[in-house]
């Protein structure tokens, strides 16, 4: 690797990300050396070729973080800032192979069971909560008062939360990946709200995530099925909050892709592809580690080496849109989902939410406009997203229907389960 590698957050960060990554594409080509943290190195996959093979390749390239060199040699310690996104998990970001198979099933299964129309009318009622509550001023930051909540307190109901236990969810989890001194007591607190709910929904039956999770036959433990309802939140909240936050960042700073919109040319949900493919929701993914030497985009990559998916820059590859524009309407041929074994279950719960939410506030909020210079969006210091710090706008207000209360889910039965396992770096 070079001397001094680019920060990765420098490619979420930046006001304009399309000259940092030509740079680097032109510096490295598709596999470029990144900095994830003074002194912590890592290769940045760019290229959509090497993006296939990185996430397709289990037996070269392993999802499980003791697998990464800094980690067994002390580089990255276990109170890392790069814990929260990187540290191992006893859960189906953790593993490879038949372990990996038998806790991704019950997540397939769960998010099979979800009932896309009540999930619509979910969270149209929570948009239009959401809205009344800042309606009355004719301004907002619709990251801070919309998108950053819409997508956990969905969560929430869909594992059975009540409206309370959503919003205590909600600032748990911010707290949790806030990276501040109350971020153990986040995930305590998260934990806790996790593990109340599997108690609750072991005395009470109920169809929801929580009851399919905890029926399910290869889910052996408590602990697995907490990690399990983990994992929905976490990998759920953050790309959709980003999806909703980056869809909304664009109707307003960017008058081509609003008009398109706003003239009908750009349905929500090409408009939302877009997004996917010029700004995915996770513009950078931890991550891979090689379980031996190799060679990959003509570098050479050593045993324990760390790998980072590079979604958003793989919109730079020009072997593989050579010719044409990147984004053509009706085009899905992005990895903003990744590929391969461990690639998002969720797409289409995730585009119900980020459709809903984004349509509810066009529909909802009136001669919409941002009320700062938008060279003035800035974005949270994250290598992984590119999420605006603040979005603030001023706007008229067509407050939406009350919408009818959702029913509730028959109860069921499910099956006895165990405790949990702490999470760590480490191999235990
Ligand atoms: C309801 C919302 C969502 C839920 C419940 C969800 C759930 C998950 C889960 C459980 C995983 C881990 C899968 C595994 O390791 O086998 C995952 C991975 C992932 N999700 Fe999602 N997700 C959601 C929304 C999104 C959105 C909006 C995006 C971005 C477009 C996204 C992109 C990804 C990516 C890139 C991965 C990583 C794949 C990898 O490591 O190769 N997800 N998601």
């Amino acid at each position: 690797m070079t001397a001094s590698p680019l920060p990765l957050s420098a490619t979420t960060t930046c006001p304009d990300t399309a000259p940092v990554f030509e740079r680097l594409w032109h510096d490295h080509g598709p596999v470029a050396p990144v900095e994830l943290e003074p002194g912590v190195r890592a290769w940045l996959v760019m290229g959509y070729e090497e993006l296939k093979t990185l996430t397709g390749t289990p037996g070269l390239f392993s999802r499980d973080a003791r697998d990464w060199r800094a980690v067994q040699d002390g580089t990255v310690p276990p109170d890392s800032p790069l814990g929260p996104m990187m540290s191992f998990r006893d859960s189906v970001t953790g593993y490879d192979g038949d372990a990996h198979r038998r806790l991704r099933r019950p997540l397939e299964d769960a998010v099979a069971s979800i009932d896309h129309r009540r999930l619509r009318r979910t969270v149209e009622a929570l948009c239009a909560d959401l809205i009344a509550a800042f309606a009355g001023r004719g301004a907002a930051d619709l990251v801070a008062e919309y998108a950053a909540a819409v997508p956990l307190l969905t969560i929430g109901d869909l594992i059975g939360l009540d409206p309370a236990r959503s919003r205590e969810l909600l600032d748990a989890m911010r707290a949790l990946f806030g990276s501040g001194a109350d971020a153990q007591d986040g995930n305590r607190r998260f934990e806790a709200l996790l593990r109340e709910r599997i108690r609750s929904c072991r005395d009470d039956p109920s169809d929801d995530l929580t009851g399919v999770l905890l029926a399910h036959r290869d889910l052996h433990t408590d602990a697995e099925v907490l990690q399990s309802i983990f994992v929905l939140a976490s990998a759920g909240n953050h790309a959709t909050i980003s999806w909703i936050a980056q869809t909304l960042r664009l109707m307003l700073t960017d008058p081509r892709f609003a008009g398109r919109v706003r003239g009908g040319r750009l349905g929500i949900d090409d408009a939302l592809d877009e997004v996917l493919s010029i700004a995915p929701p996770l513009s950078n993914m931890p991550a891979r580690y090689a379980l031996r030497d190799t060679e990959l985009g003509g570098r050479t990559v050593r045993r324990g080496d760390a790998l980072i998916l590079g979604l958003a820059a793989v919109a730079h590859d020009s072997r593989a849109h050579a010719g044409t524009t990147f984004w053509q309407r009706g085009n899905r041929a992005h990895l903003a989902w990744s590929a391969g074994p461990h690639a998002c279950p969720a797409r289409d719960p995730a585009r119900i939410i980020a459709r809903t939410a984004v349509a509810t506030a066009l529909h909802a909020l009136r001669n919409l406009r941002l009320t700062i210079d938008p060279a003035d969006v800035a974005f949270e210091p994250s290598p992984w997203t590119r999420l605006p710090v603040r979005l603030p706008v001023a706007f008229e207000t067509t407050l939406p229907e009350p919408a009818p209360p959702v029913p509730s889910r028959p109860p069921r039965r499910a099956p006895a389960a165990t405790p949990t396992p702490p999470q760590t770096f480490g191999r235990p």
